[in-house]
């Protein structure tokens, strides 16, 4: 089993790439085997509403120029998806919200090709607007027929520069816990 896990952050080892890498700790700790991909450096451009995809049904978006049939082809592959954001104005990073627009329709266009594995949202903030990144991310998982693990609350880690979310004690275990979580959803639902 794999879990997939996007970092939508511009920072590589930033406060998102520190939760992300606390919750994929606890599924390697239960044999899961993780991946995180990095969105930092690499172009990535939104949904241009061609609907080739709609007409190919081959699994790949049409703009063939940046890696979103790498990342399209990386959750197709796996078995559960983590999907990390820092807070941009209350709101997901423009690279997050360019992969959930293309990976999004890609998989609409497939007879839901996501379906029924595991999604999570992860979600770094200094001070307010996490909530609303949260819920953003599990959109993307409700419309492509995914089931969310829970938490022991939601999936949000406070700090600004990089490292300070290892200081916000609650965000920590809120990640190991989800880890957990998604561990013994994936070995009820996908072995
Ligand atoms: C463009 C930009 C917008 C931001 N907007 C918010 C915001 O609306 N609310 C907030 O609490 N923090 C905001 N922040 C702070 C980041 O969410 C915070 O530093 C977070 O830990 C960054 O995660 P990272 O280290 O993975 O990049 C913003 C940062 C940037 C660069």
């Amino acid at each position: 089993m794999k879990v997939i896990a996007f970092n939508g952050s511009v920072r590589k080892d930033g406060n998102t790439a520190i939760l992300l890498n606390l919750v994929l700790d606890e599924l390697k700790a239960e044999g899961i085997e993780t991946e995180l991909y990095l969105l930092a450096g690499k172009p990535v451009h939104g949904c241009i509403a061609c609907f080739k995809c709609f007409e190919k049904k081959n699994k790949r978006c049409a703009v063939e120029k940046d890696v979103m049939n790498e990342c399209i082809q990386k959750m197709d592959e796996a078995d559960g998806i983590l999907l990390g954001s820092p807070t941009y104005f209350a709101d997901v990073s423009a690279g997050m919200k360019a992969l959930i627009e293309r990976c999004g329709m890609v998989g609409r266009a497939n007879a839901d090709m996501y379906k029924r594995k595991a999604g999570a949202a992860v979600v770094a903030c200094r001070r307010a607007g996490a909530i609303s990144v949260f819920n953003s991310l599990n959109y993307f998982f409700t419309i492509n027929e995914m089931i969310i693990p829970g938490s022991s609350y939601w999936n949000i880690g406070m700090g600004r520069q990089p490292g300070e979310v290892n200081s916000d004690a609650e965000g920590v275990q809120t990640m190991k816990n989800l880890g957990k979580n998604m561990a013994w959803l994936l070995k009820k639902t996908r072995q």
